[in-house]
């Protein structure tokens, strides 16, 4: 029999408990930020220092964070339904866990690319990216994040695979973000939907969902039992 899909849209959340802050929790990114400064293409232009430097610190935090249990169950499930992670993080925790297919929407915090040419990217050695380092068509190497107001060019994609879900879950994600949050409108209308989260978020969907509101360590493993359960006819 062929094996069913499993499509995970996570956020910020997942990787709260590896030690990285989510963005709008009472203690997250954009309570200490503004976006307008550090997350458009208007604040590089205006201070590009100031934009390295808080990508800098975030790279920084993400080489001291492990994955979580939440990252590991996900990774695990590989072994019985395929996974495909579609994540909005910029961290790339669920590929140290052992994730093998996973599409950022929001970029990687490990690569630069060309202020000019978004398909020029390179993988940053360590965790500081400097004014004066230069992509092959000589501009300035950014961070390569899709800041707000930037197109997000792996969108399509990722339509595609909520496309072909035969369980889509959202883990992590207050979902107020779009396109991102509304990905979970592309699902099949028969499928099981499940969220993740210790708070209540509302999804944009008129549709059954099933809510596990938990923390990611504990929720991610609940969710995997559920659907095997699914899966076994029960
Ligand atoms: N496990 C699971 N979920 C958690 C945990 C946890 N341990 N701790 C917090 N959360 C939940 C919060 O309750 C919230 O619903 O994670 C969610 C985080 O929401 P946001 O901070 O809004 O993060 P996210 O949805 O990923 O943001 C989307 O916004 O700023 C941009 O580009 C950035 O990709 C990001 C996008």
């Amino acid at each position: 029999m062929a094996r069913k899909k499993l499509v995970i849209l996570t956020g910020a959340g997942i990787s709260a408990e590896s030690g990285i802050k989510t963005f709008r929790d009472s203690d997250g990114l954009w309570e200490e930020y503004r976006i307008e400064d550090v997350a458009t293409p208007e604040a590089w232009e205006r201070n590009p220092e100031l934009v390295q430097e808080f990508y800098n610190e975030r790279r920084r935090q993400l080489y001291k964070a492990e994955p979580n249990a939440g990252h590991r169950a996900i990774a695990e499930a590989e072994r019985w339904i395929d996974v495909e992670v579609i994540t909005q993080n910029v961290d790339n925790l669920h590929e140290r866990a052992g994730s093998t297919h996973v599409l950022h929407l929001h970029g990687l915090l490990t690569q630069a690319r060309s202020s000019r040419n978004p398909d020029l990217i390179y993988d940053i050695e360590g965790t500081e990216l400097k004014m004066g380092e230069l992509a092959e068509d000589g501009t300035q190497l950014r961070p390569h994040i899709v800041w707000f107001g930037e197109a997000v060019p792996n969108l399509e994609p990722a339509a595609a695979l909520t496309r072909k879900a035969d369980y889509f879950a959202v883990v992590g994600s207050s979902l107020n973000v779009y396109p991102a949050a509304g990905l979970i409108a592309y699902t099949r209308e028969d499928i099981p939907l499940f969220l993740v989260d210790p708070k209540p978020v509302s999804a944009p969907v008129r549709r059954h969902i099933e809510y596990i509101q938990e923390p990611a360590s504990t929720g991610v493993p609940k969710l995997l039992e559920r659907i095997k359960a699914l899966e076994n006819g029960k």
